[in-house]
C-alpha cells in the first residue's frame, strides 16, 4: 500500500483519493467538479467579464480573488502565489451593495471599482453577494436584486426568516443576523467554510452536491439532475457517520417542499470538512420561496416514487431511504407545517417585511395544498 503524503488531504475523496497517480477528469469539459465549486458562477463571471473580459474556466478560477468557497485558491502557475486581497469590513457593505446594484443596472464602473468587485467574484451563485469581515468573523451578505418581485416579500428577508425557522426544526442553519444598510435590511450569514484562528482564518474544504454526484461520473453522466435519494447514497461514501445527515436530508426535503424552496438544485447542497477533517452536510443555505402560483410544484431534485412533485404521498413514498418510518415521516411533516404556520408570518415581519407582501408570499406555499 502506498504511504500517504504527510498532511495531505483529498479534495474529493471519491473521484481523486490520495494516491500516487495522475487523475484526469473525462467529463464536465475536463474539470473536476470540486475545482469548479471554488470558482465563480453566473454573478462572479459577470463581474470578471466586465472587469477583464470573458475567460475560460481556468481564467475564471484564477481571477476570482477574495474568499472563494472552500479551501482552494488558484494562481496562474505553481510558481505564482495566488493574489490575496484583504476582506472588506462590514463598514464598506453599503458601498459594495451599491456597486453590485450598479452592475445589475448595467451602469459603468471605474477601473478601481471593477477591480474591487473582483474580490467578491469567487463565491458561486447568480445573485449579487459580498463576503465581509466583522468582529474577526466572515459573513456572506446578499442584498435585494432588481430582478426580485416587488409585490412579494424581499428575497433576503425570506432567506433570513427561513434560516431562522429551519434552525428551530432540527435543521442546521448558519448563525447570522440582520443589519440595516442604506435603509435596507441585509442578512449577514456566517461563512461555514471559515473559522477564526490566531492570525487569520482556517479554510475548510467544500464539495457541492453536484461534486458528490460527479464523484461517480459513470452514473452522473446519464442523469440530468441527481436525486435526494442519490445524494443520501453518496453521503454513505463521503461521510464516516452518515446516518444523522441522511435523516437531516429528509427534514430538509420536507422543509423545502412545505415552503416552496424550489431552487434546491445540486449546487445548493454541499459538504464541508471542518477542523476534524470529516466531511459533513453544511448548514442549509440559499433558502427561498417560490414566486409563482400553481397547482403543481416540484422541487429541483426528485425525492420519491413520483419524482420531485410535492404531494404528501410522494413525501412519504421513499421516506425509508432517509431512515424514516412512515409514522416518523408524518410526524416531521406535521410538526414542520404547524411551526411554519405559527411563526413564518411573524418572522418575516420581524425581519422588516411589510405584512401584505408577507401574506402574499405565504399564500404561495405548497404546504397549503398538501393536506
Ligand atoms: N454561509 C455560507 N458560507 C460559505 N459558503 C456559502 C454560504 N452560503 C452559501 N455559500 C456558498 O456560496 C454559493 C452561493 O451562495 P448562494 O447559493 O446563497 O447564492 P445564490 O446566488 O442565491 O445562488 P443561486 O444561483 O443558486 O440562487 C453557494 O453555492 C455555496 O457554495
Ligand atoms: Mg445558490
Amino acid at each position: 500500500m502506498a504511504t500517504p503524503v504527510p498532511k495531505a488531504v483529498p479534495i474529493d475523496p471519491i473521484a481523486s483519493p490520495l494516491q500516487e497517480k495522475e487523475f484526469t477528469a473525462a467529463y464536465l469539459q475536463g474539470w473536476f467538479s470540486v475545482l469548479r465549486d471554488a470558482g465563480p458562477e453566473a454573478w462572479g463571471k459577470r463581474l470578471i467579464d466586465r472587469s477583464i473580459g470573458p475567460q475560460d474556466q481556468r481564467g475564471y478560477l484564477v481571477n476570482a480573488f477574495g474568499e472563494p468557497v472552500g479551501a482552494l485558491t488558484f494562481s496562474a502557475s505553481r510558481d505564482v502565489v495566488p493574489t490575496l486581497v484583504a476582506t472588506p469590513t462590514v463598514r464598506t457593505l453599503d458601498h459594495l451593495l451599491q456597486l453590485h446594484a450598479r452592475v445589475e443596472a448595467g451602469e459603468q464602473l471605474t477601473l478601481d471599482e471593477s477591480r474591487e468587485l473582483l474580490g467578491q467574484a469567487g463565491t458561486g451563485g447568480a445573485r449579487p453577494k459580498s463576503t465581509v469581515e466583522d468582529g474577526g468573523k466572515l459573513y456572506l451578505c446578499k442584498g435585494v436584486s432588481i430582478n426580485d418581485k416587488a409585490d412579494l416579500a424581499p428575497v433576503p428577508i425570506v432567506e433570513a426568516a427561513l434560516l431562522s425557522l429551519a434552525s428551530e426544526l432540527d435543521i442546521q442553519a448558519p448563525a447570522g443576523r440582520i443589519i440595516a444598510v442604506g435603509g435596507q435590511p441585509v442578512p449577514m450569514v456566517s461563512r461555514f467554510d471559515r473559522e477564526t484562528v490566531p492570525g487569520g482564518f482556517a479554510r475548510w474544504r467544500y464539495a457541492s452536491g453536484q461534486t458528490l454526484f460527479w464523484s461517480m461520473p459513470e452514473v452522473a453522466q446519464w442523469s440530468h439532475q441527481g436525486s435526494y435519494n442519490g445524494l443520501a447514497r453518496h453521503l454513505v461514501r463521503w461521510e464516516r457517520t452518515p446516518r444523522e445527515d441522511i435523516r437531516e436530508l429528509y427534514r430538509r426535503i420536507v422543509f423545502n417542499a412545505l415552503v416552496g424552496n424550489l431552487d434546491d438544485h445540486d449546487k445548493n447542497h454541499g459538504l464541508v470538512a471542518a477542523a476534524d477533517g470529516n466531511f459533513r452536510l453544511t448548514p442549509v443555505f440559499d433558502l427561498s420561496m417560490t414566486s409563482t402560483a400553481g397547482a403543481h410544484h416540484s422541487l429541483a431534485m426528485a425525492f420519491g416514487q413520483d419524482g420531485a412533485v410535492i404531494t404528501l404521498n410522494n413525501l412519504l413514498s421513499d421516506c425509508t431511504d432517509f431512515d424514516y418510518a412512515r409514522t416518523g415521516a408524518l410526524a416531521v411533516i406535521g410538526a414542520q407545517w404547524e411551526h411554519l404556520q405559527q411563526h413564518l408570518l411573524e418572522r418575516l415581519v420581524h425581519f422588516g417585511c411589510d405584512e401584505r407582501r408577507a401574506q402574499r408570499t405565504l399564500a404561495l406555499m405548497p404546504g397549503h395544498r398538501l393536506f
